[in-house]
């Protein structure tokens, strides 16, 4: 992005991405739809690059939904890969990723992921824990429904446990005990790939979110894509309920 134009926008502060399209991608050029995962892959690390270059606060990616066990065991375990090499490189460009500020945390459950990959996720957020230019949310096992239903057992143990009382549960405390904890919420969600629907991505967060649905399939996502997107959302105008 121009950096005159740069200097005149207030930027969304967090920014959702849906990565879609994968598959189709793939399937137009005669390749494995694990092919068109790899090259999702790749547009993931060049918006995370971008956006710690253009200093947003938050990005969050959705990678694999509680729905996407769904999908033939070759493709689920390509995917999983994916994940293990993206782990294994930012442990590798640690020191690049501490110049860049960039934190990486893990959103969804990570219980059913294989050991070895619960580990990687462990080790990496914990490594990236202290940077605070851009937080990169990997939601991986992700559903919004289910984060909700995870915060409200844990707001139930807390009043079982004399610690708060029923009226004390707040949207502030629910806000508290999603996996976003401390973030700010999403201020624009962006699909690629053509389908016009949040598929249980931050239900909660994206109460008031702009959301841009585009027909370009994800990997063919670049830093043009996010500048346009950024400048359709500085052109809205978001009124919070209000007039
Ligand atoms: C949806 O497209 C995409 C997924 C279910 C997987 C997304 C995963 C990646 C982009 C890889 C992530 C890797 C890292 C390192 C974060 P689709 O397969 O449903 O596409 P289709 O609708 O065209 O079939």
């Amino acid at each position: 992005m121009d950096k005159e134009i740069l200097k005149e926008l207030v930027l969304p502060r967090h920014i959702g991405f849906i990565m879609d399209g994968n598959g189709r991608w793939a399937q137009k050029r005669n390749l494995e739809r694990s092919e068109g995962h790899k090259a999702g892959a790749q547009a993931f690390r060049r918006i995370c690059d971008y956006a710690s270059e253009l200093g947003i606060e938050a990005v969050t990616f959705y990678a694999f939904s509680t729905e996407n066990w769904k999908r033939p065991q070759k493709e689920v375990d390509a995917i999983m890969n994916l994940f293990r090499e993206f782990l294994e490189e930012a442990q590798q460009r640690s020191d690049e990723n501490e110049e860049r500020g960039v934190s990486i945390r893990f959103i969804g459950d990570k219980s059913v992921l294989a050991p070895d990959l619960q580990a990687l996720f462990e080790r990496c957020e914990k490594q990236t824990s202290s940077k605070n230019r851009t937080i990169v949310n990997l939601a991986v096992n992700y559903g919004g429904r289910a984060e909700i239903v995870r915060a409200a057992k844990r707001l139930a143990e807390k009043v079982a446990a004399g610690e708060i009382e029923p009226d004390g549960i707040t949207e502030q405390s629910i806000s508290e005990e999603l996996y976003t904890a401390g973030q700010p919420d999403p201020d624009l969600i962006i699909r690629p790939g053509g389908e016009n629907r949040i598929s249980n991505f931050l239900i909660w967060q994206s109460a008031y979110s702009e959301f841009l649905f585009t027909q370009t399939l994800w990997p063919d996502f670049y830093e043009k894509d996010l500048d346009e997107a950024i400048i359709e959302f500085c052109k809205r105008n978001r009124r919070f309920g209000g007039i």
